[in-house]
């Protein structure tokens, strides 16, 4: 099957969707183009995905920096993702995903946005063959300080020893505390960075880089992403047996 070792399919796969801008630009198209022609990409990688039996995908589809970017492009993006939501879901569903989300709900985020968000994650909540979780609106630093704020609350309750804060209690407080931590993390485009994605859960992760834009990347770049990952050694700090 795809040259990949069914025993070893990873049992969560991170994407940092990146390059649907560039792409744009070298077809004399808008940036926000880009991000359209990214849903046929991600649906494709979805299909794949569920094809190798995979269990939880995460996609970062807008970080908490990229407010900053022209408030056109923001605009598009959330009335975009609202859309794509609206068009995807009983697909999704269909196919036994479970939609999730990840990041901060309030601030900036539109309401019709968060109503769609909301639906797709009740419509889906039962669903059991892969969790597709979104990472919107998301920055791992401030995932983190909200699980530190979560936890202060809880010891100034008095329900929680400061003195017993260990990994365990923060993973707890973190935006989806069932989530296995990524086995594998794939970059798009040719950067080389985390840009703040999931910064506590990539802990061990291995990274996977392509130069591959988003928008034309497919199902068989997972799969190649995943055949690199089967081909790691991964030691968590310890030494190989053999
Ligand atoms: C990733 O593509 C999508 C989002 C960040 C929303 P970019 O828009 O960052 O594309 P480039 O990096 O400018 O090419
Ligand atoms: C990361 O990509 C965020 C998403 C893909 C949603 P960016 O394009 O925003 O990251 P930088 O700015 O290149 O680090
Ligand atoms: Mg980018």
């Amino acid at each position: 099957m795809h040259g990949l070792d069914e025993t070893r399919i990873p049992r969560h796969v991170a994407i940092v969707m990146d390059g649907n801008g560039r792409w744009a630009k070298r077809r004399g198209l808008r940036r926000t183009e880009g991000h359209a022609a990214g849903e046929e990409a991600l649906f494709d990688t979805v299909e794949g995905a569920l094809e190798i039996g995979l269990r939880w995908m995460t996609v970062y589809a807008f970080s908490t920096e990229n407010w900053r970017r022209p408030l056109d492009e923001v605009r598009f993006l959330m009335q975009f993702n609202e859309r794509l939501l609206l068009r995807r879901r009983d697909d999704l569903h269909e196919r036994g995903v479970r939609v999730r989300f990840i990041g901060r709900r309030g601030g900036r985020v539109p309401g019709r946005l968060r109503r769609q968000i909301t639906d797709a994650e009740e419509l889906t909540a039962r669903n059991r063959r892969m969790t597709l979780t979104f990472a919107f609106n998301y920055g791992g630093r401030a995932e983190l300080v909200d699980s530190v704020r979560a936890i202060a609350r809880a010891a100034r309750a008095g329900e929680l020893d400061p003195e017993k804060v260990d990994e365990r209690v923060i993973a707890r407080h973190l935006y989806a505390p069932d989530m296995p931590d990524p086995d594998l993390l794939v970059r798009t485009s040719g950067e080389y960075r985390i840009s703040n994605f999931l910064l506590w859960e990539v802990a061990y992760s291995e990274l996977h880089f392509t130069d591959v834009l988003w928008p034309d990347f497919r199902r068989e770049h997972l799969f190649e992403a995943i055949r690199d990952y089967q081909n790691r050694d991964r030691r968590f700090g310890g030494v190989d047996e053999q």
